[in-house]
């Protein structure tokens, strides 16, 4: 895909040229000087009058008709230069990649100097371009008969790169692309109808991946899932007539097997609601409702890809939530794996019931520090929109590193409170030790509270991604459909992990 250069040279030959271009006053210097002259002064005039223009995420196309060695330049505006962040340079660059997709050349030219800032070094800059080449040229192909047209497709990038070794340049670039590549896979599974992707073809997914990357991993089917005791797992399955898979892979990064990260994505293939079903409108588009299981296996995919030095078990409960003479039903009440009774109240409140024997068997597996990720809640949309993934927390110093990670990964994420008012919410039940439903009010609260009550003191976070996990239009770094969201931020955290002083 990659090949690095250092030094451009105007007659080569390339289907495309791609170059940054900040707004500043100065007159053109450099490449662009040359550039400038080899049109006899008629970029300075293209510029002049807005054909090309350096506002950020602007891209102006331009043919060279024989001047120079590319057929095209594609310029990339990039504002003003001290305004530049990683983040905005991915979208630019995002944005840039569907409109060169849209021209279909096999290979293209990018002059990377010109993407460098005093805060972005031109590896950012490799990896801001890889990252974003992958996510914004995405497409999930359906299944649609196809024509016989062959694709053509980008296969080959040339980055001219004066200052960084070719080697450095070229790490950075794969790493960034494995990043979009693992958020593709996630879209992938979330894009996938609930037919299509049972909880025995996500297992499979995960042998997959443990092959690929040399993972243990471990599937229970539904007889161990009884032997163990998983009852509220087993209960939000008890309607369907697909079995329940509980899936498990391992990544050993250290000598020894301590410091053990568990991430945990609820993996729910269609979520009817069960008894408390959902309405005509709201069941649609319920085959998202695996998008955090998604986002731990396109994390692993990361981590399999980058090797770090980190131990990691994943957990993912999978099952669809179906109704049927055998399904559970509201007044039910089951007992978890961890001894705990839950009073069912709400058979739709059925991801908090997955991801209750999920943590506690992260634990079993040794995980001294939890994250989950699930599209929990309709309430997490109502009280934080559809770009911002709702957090909670047990432990405010593991918050933080994960915070961080979404931060670098331009993931936004905003916390939200647990409270004791909450978790006395949570245990109020006449027959059982807690309920899955106290009321409406706040329920983003209560769904994390409730799974807040198996850690156990074990330093958690909680992660809902209902509003984020899916975009109903397209964006710079993606189609419409689902994003991806928390793929990256959870390899990062993984990545950065610092274990905690207890
Ligand atoms: N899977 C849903 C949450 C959801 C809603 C995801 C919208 C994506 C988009 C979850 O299982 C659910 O049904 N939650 C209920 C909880 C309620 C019954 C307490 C909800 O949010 O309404
Ligand atoms: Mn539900
Ligand atoms: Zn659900």
């Amino acid at each position: 895909m990659f090949d690095v250069k250092k030094e451009l040279n105007l007659s080569t030959k390339h289907e495309g040229l791609i170059i940054g271009l900040f707004d500043k006053p100065e007159k053109f210097s450099g490449l662009l000087m040359s550039l400038d002259q080899g049109f006899e002064g008629q970029l300075t005039d293209l510029v002049k009058s807005g054909d090309i223009s350096a506002k950020l995420k602007r891209i102006s196309k331009i043919h060279s008709f024989g001047k120079i060695g590319a057929k095209r330049i594609w310029f990339v505006g990039l504002g003003k230069e001290k305004d530049l962040t990683f983040d905005k340079l991915k979208e630019a660059f995002g944005r840039l990649f569907k409109e060169v997709q849209m021209s279909k050349p096999e290979e293209t030219a990018v002059y990377l100097d010109s993407f460098t800032t005093e805060g972005i070094s031109g590896l950012d800059a490799s990896h801001a371009l890889s990252e974003a080449l992958s996510l914004s040229t995405y497409q999930f192909d359906g299944y649609k008969q196809k024509s016989n047209e062959p694709e053509k497709k980008l296969e080959q990038v040339t980055i001219y790169s004066s200052d960084y070794e070719e080697a450095e340049v070229h790490a950075s670039l794969t790493v960034g692309y494995a990043f979009g590549k693992a958020t593709n896979s996630a879209r992938t599974l979330v894009n996938i109808p609930g037919n299509l992707l049972t909880a025995t073809d996500m297992a499979n997914y995960a042998l997959e991946l443990a092959s690929r990357y040399d993972f243990e991993v471990e599937i229970l089917d539904k007889a161990e899932i009884e032997k163990l005791g998983m009852g509220a797992f087993l209960a939000v399955n008890q309607g369907s007539t697909e079995p329940p898979k509980m899936i498990v892979l391992k990544y050993q990064g250290k000598e020894e097997w301590k410091d053990v990260i568990g991430l945990v994505g609820k993996g729910i293939t269609f979520d009817t609601g069960g008894y408390s079903i959902k309405t005509k409108a709201g069941i649609v588009g319920m085959k998202t409702d695996m998008g955090g299981a998604a986002a731990v296996l396109g994390a692993m995919e990361i981590i399999g890809e980058i090797q770090p030095e980190q131990n990691v078990v994943a957990v993912i409960p999978s099952t669809d939530n179906m109704i049927s003479g055998h399904a559970f039903k509201p007044d039910d009440v089951i007992t978890s794996m961890s001894g705990k009774t839950i009073e069912v109240l709400n058979t739709d409140a059925e991801g908090r019931l997955v991801l209750a024997d999920a943590v506690t068997y992260a634990k079993h597996h040794g995980a001294e520090y939890l994250v989950d990720v699930a599209t929990l809640t309709g309430g997490v949309i109502t009280a934080l929109g559809l770009h911002t993934t709702g957090a909670m927390t047990n432990h405010e110093q593991l918050y933080q590193q994960v915070l961080e990670a979404s931060v670098e990964a331009g993931e936004q994420m905003w916390q939200l409170p647990l409270f004791e008012t909450e978790i006395e919410r949570v245990r109020n039940s006449k027959v059982a030790d807690l309920n899955n439903s106290p009321g409406s009010e706040g329920h983003a609260l209560v769904a994390g509270a409730f799974i807040g009550e198996f850690t156990e003191g074990t330093p958690w976070v909680h992660l809902d991604i209902a509003g984020t996990a899916t975009s109903s239009k397209a964006y710079d770094l993606g189609p419409a459909g689902a994003t991806g969201v928390m793929t990256r931020t959870l390899a990062l955290f993984v990545e950065r992990f610092e274990p905690i002083e207890k």
